[in-house]
């Protein structure tokens, strides 16, 4: 029993939706994704990532999968964070990005 709820569970957990896949096959560039960040993250998590009203995003990349990254970024499910539409293209310049900041 507990083999098929932990079976179910991983199933659910990496099952992606078509914006994650789409993104998640692009190869981002740092640079641009330093620039999307500046404009709509920074005044939240710092210029740098460092944190202020929201969290430091140190280290995000290593604690968080990427999957989940763009889950907190476009649900809007973290209030006073909101959601955000951003093209695959610039969502993976932004992961790119975010592995930066450790
Ligand atoms: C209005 C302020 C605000 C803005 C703008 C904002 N955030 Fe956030 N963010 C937050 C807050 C507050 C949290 C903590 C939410 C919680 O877990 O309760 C958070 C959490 C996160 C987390 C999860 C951190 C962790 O350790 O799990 C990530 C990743 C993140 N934000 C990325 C971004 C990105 C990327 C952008 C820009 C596209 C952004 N945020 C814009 C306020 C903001």
């Amino acid at each position: 029993m507990a083999c098929i709820v932990l079976l179910v569970w991983m199933l659910g957990n990496t099952r992606q939706d078509p914006y994650t896949k789409a993104t998640l096959v692009l190869e981002g560039s740092e640079q641009h994704g330093g620039q999307i960040f500046r404009i709509n993250c920074a005044g939240c998590h710092g210029i740098a990532g460092q944190g202020l009203v929201g969290p430091s995003l140190k280290g995000v990349s290593d604690r968080r999968k990427n999957m989940q990254i763009i889950h907190q970024i476009v649900s809007g499910e973290t209030p006073p964070m909101p959601r955000f539409e951003i093209e695959p293209q610039n969502m993976a310049d932004l992961l790119a990005y975010l592995k930066t900041l450790s």
